[in-house]
């Protein structure tokens, strides 16, 4: 029992941890359909990143289904908590700064991760830091996920974060992020989620559409790229969608169950088509705004980053243009706490202590706001 009589601790003053010089972060990200908690240290060593998907309890609906998520988030996080304090060797007593994705992203989902980072941070008096799950995947290019220090993070640096909600095409400088283009309609990710869905594939569509176009032998079919008529160097993707659904009413695909290793290898050619087209589409946009501004370091991320199609034509297109591009490691482009532990970390060092009444989930929550 202490002074106050009840048996909670006392938060201890944040500024007292600004004193510290190698603290550890605890991260927590539940923003949509991965429950994920890591340890990291102050050098960005990730000391363990555990994440429990939710895969399968969303693939029958070939998509997230927001209460399905957030129930399997308060089933999954305390087993996950526990699993990411035992694999970096730590208890909650080492633990120095709580950092939780806050935004943007379901919201029901969000506060079953923030309000267990804050119940967490409250019981230890120690910082809270609410992240964007942007800004996240942003610095999540400069990780290694094998125990090594991050890479330096020198500004300012371009970023390209692809995943299932989101384009969003960035200069990061010191203090601020700069928004140049973002996509207008669907994001990349799910333009791949929803192509592989109306075709049959399993859900997400992203990892199977990448595996069987490396089956392609080249050919295939023109498809549109997304270019709005406004000058804008924005992304579209609704428009190559659409293509493929047309393609599919052409080629008789139905939506009926397809063995991704058994079609032929017309429709092999043709996801190869749509997935060179969402790679053109992104390197276009690049290389405008390198034309534009000069990039120097790109560092791509987000779950799309993953593909392999992406992370090859990129790393081909830094290499010819003398642009150090930064890919993330591949167990790090997926949704994780890592990021989340590693951008609170950042931003904590950047802006200090955050009062805890500013912090609250946020389901819209721009880079750059
Ligand atoms: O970043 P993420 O885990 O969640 C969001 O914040 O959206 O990204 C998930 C997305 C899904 O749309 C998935 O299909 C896509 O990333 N994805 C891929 C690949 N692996 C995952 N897309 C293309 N190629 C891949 N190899
Ligand atoms: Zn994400």
């Amino acid at each position: 029992m202490n002074k106050s009589g009840n048996d909670l601790p006392q938060p201890i003053l944040n500024s007292q941890f600004s004193t510290l010089d190698s603290p550890l972060i605890l991260g927590v990200e539940t923003s949509c359909d991965e429950t994920s908690v890591a340890v990291i240290d102050s050098e960005g060593r990730v000391l363990s990143n555990v994440i429990a998907s939710q895969v399968d309890a969303h693939a029958k609906y070939g998509g997230v289904v927001p209460e399905v998520a957030a129930r399997a988030h308060l089933e999954n996080l305390p087993g996950t908590l526990d699993r990411a304090l035992a694999r970096s060797g730590l208890s909650l007593n080492n633990i120095d700064i709580v950092s939780a994705t806050a935004g943007p992203g379901l919201i029901g989902a969000l506060l079953v991760g923030l309000s267990a980072a804050s119940a967490l941070a409250f019981a230890r008096g120690i910082p809270l830091v609410a992240v964007n799950h942007l800004e996240g995947h942003l610095f999540s290019a400069f990780l290694t996920p094998d125990g090594e220090p991050a890479r330096e993070v020198t500004y300012p640096f371009h970023g390209l974060v692809v995943s299932g909600g989101h384009a969003e095409l960035v200069r990061v400088e010191e203090d601020r992020v700069v928004p140049l283009a973002r996509t207008r309609d669907d994001a990349p990710g799910e333009a791949f989620d929803k192509v592989a869905r109306r075709a049959g594939l399993p859900y997400p569509g992203g990892p199977v559409i990448d595996r069987i176009a490396a089956r392609s032998r080249g050919g295939g079919v023109a498809l549109p790229i997304g270019r709005l008529g406004d000058g804008s160097k924005d992304f579209s993707f609704s428009g190559l969608k659409t293509a493929m659904l047309r393609e599919f009413e052409r080629r008789g695909v139905t939506g009926a169950k397809l063995d991704p290793e058994a079609i032929d290898s017309g429709l092999v050619d043709l996801f190869a088509s749509f997935q060179r087209a969402i790679v053109d589409a992104l390197l276009e946009r690049v290389e405008a705004v390198h034309e534009a501004e000069g990039i120097e370091r790109l560092a791509l991320s987000g779950g799309v980053a993953a593909n392999s199609e992406l992370r090859a034509r990129l790393a081909a297109w830094g290499e010819q243009r003398g642009v150090t591009v930064h890919l993330p490691a591949r167990a790090l482009t997926t949704d994780n706490a890592a990021m989340s532990a590693w951008a609170g970390w950042l931003r904590y060092r950047r802006e200090g202590p955050q009062p805890r009444e500013t912090i609250s989930a946020r389901s819209r929550w721009p880079l750059g706001s």
